[in-house]
């Protein structure tokens, strides 16, 4: 083991693709409207990747800027980890097409699932690694095509997801770094948020098509309340484990599923609103993507500065939440 070292993220890249899908553009597809989407769950506008771009090609994209901003070669990364629900195929791992892609010859490559929490569970996993002694280095990439698996039928979810793709280069870094983490699952609210068909339980078949059973099934309702527990409680224990509170907290960034979500995580915890990094508006809901995405652009407009107490913090399908706290 590491013990003296600790590890941090050492470059971040986003990409988003450029088709811009507005609630007013929504507005022609379902019945629904601009004022119904804004008030209830803070949403403008999302990306749609193009229909030859998959989650790899997202990927690759976040992670080439990633790569560049860590200095650190394609054929020098040591692990690749994807965390996604939207994968190009069911196998190979999107993770082995993103090393393709790249040229990272050298790394091993997996994909986690764990939807919206994926890229948490994703940077947690490769810390573990790289403080183990077994990598010195790992690439993690939050990425979804979530238009591909929404019914743009169903106003109950398709006003709600985006496309996109974060990554991250992580290393052992001299100071700061991942202080601490807390991860949790409850599987037996599994069918809150589910893709029903298309695995071995429903393999693919007329009637799963003609049910719609490869689309997002979500009970929006029920699973708004578990994920204002859920995070609240994780942001406060990853920072408890640490001997920090919400009010030690810099900045605060969360996945972005409702903002109605964040505001009540906000209410419950004593987060100030300037602390919360939002980005919903623009982007939507992108699962695991979105806390990536957040946690880009905050360092990159500035937001997060040296020295800063970072917390990103997760929930999705699964159930599965989590939440990190990063010393910049
Ligand atoms: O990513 C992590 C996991 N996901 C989440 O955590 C999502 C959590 N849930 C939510 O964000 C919210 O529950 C939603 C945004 C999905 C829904 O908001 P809500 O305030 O819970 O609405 P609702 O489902 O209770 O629906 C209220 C009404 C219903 O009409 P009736 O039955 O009251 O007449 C819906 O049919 O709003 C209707 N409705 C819509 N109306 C216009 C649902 N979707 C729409 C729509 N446009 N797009």
């Amino acid at each position: 083991m590491l013990k003296t070292k600790k590890v941090g993220i050492v470059g971040v890249g986003s990409y988003l693709p450029k088709k811009v899908l507005t609630n007013t553009d929504l507005e022609k597809m379902v019945d629904t409207s601009d004022e119904w989407i804004i008030t209830r769950t803070g949403i403008k506008q999302r990306r749609i990747a193009a229909s030859n771009e998959a989650t790899s090609d997202l990927a690759v994209a976040a992670a080439k800027k990633a790569l560049k901003k860590a200095g650190v070669r394609p054929k020098d990364l040591e692990l690749i980890i994807v965390a996604t629900i939207t994968p190009d195929m069911q196998f190979p791992s999107t993770a082995c097409l993103v090393q393709k892609a790249l040229g990272a010859e050298k790394a091993v490559c997996f994909d986690i699932s764990a939807a919206c929490a994926g890229f948490v569970y994703a940077l947690s996993t490769a810390e573990k690694f790289i403080l183990s002694g077994a990598y010195k280095n790992a690439l993690v990439v939050g990425a979804e095509k979530l238009s591909a698996i929404t019914n743009w039928k169903d106003r109950n979810t398709c006003v709600l997801f985006g496309d996109g793709a974060g990554a991250c280069v992580l290393a052992p870094v001299k100071s700061g770094g991942i202080v601490s983490t807390y991860l949790a699952a409850d599987g037996s609210s599994s069918d809150l948020l589910t893709l029903p068909a298309g695995g071995s339980r429903l393999p693919p078949s007329k009637k799963t098509i003609a049910n719609k059973l490869h689309f997002v099934h979500m009970q929006g309702n029920e699973l708004f309340k578990v994920a204002v527990r859920a995070m609240s409680e994780a942001a406060d224990k990853a920072l408890h484990q640490v001997g920090l509170s919400c009010k030690d907290t810099d900045i605060f960034i969360p996945h972005q599923a409702n903002m109605r979500i964040l505001l009540a995580v906000a209410k419950k915890t004593g987060l100030p609103l300037g602390k919360i990094y939002f980005n919903i508006e623009k982007y939507g809901n992108m699962s695991s993507a979105s806390t990536a995405v957040a946690l880009c652009e905050a360092v990159e407009s500035g937001r997060i500065k040296k020295g800063n107490v970072v917390v990103l913090d997760a929930f999705g399908a699964g159930l599965v939440w989590g939440a990190m706290v990063i010393i910049w």
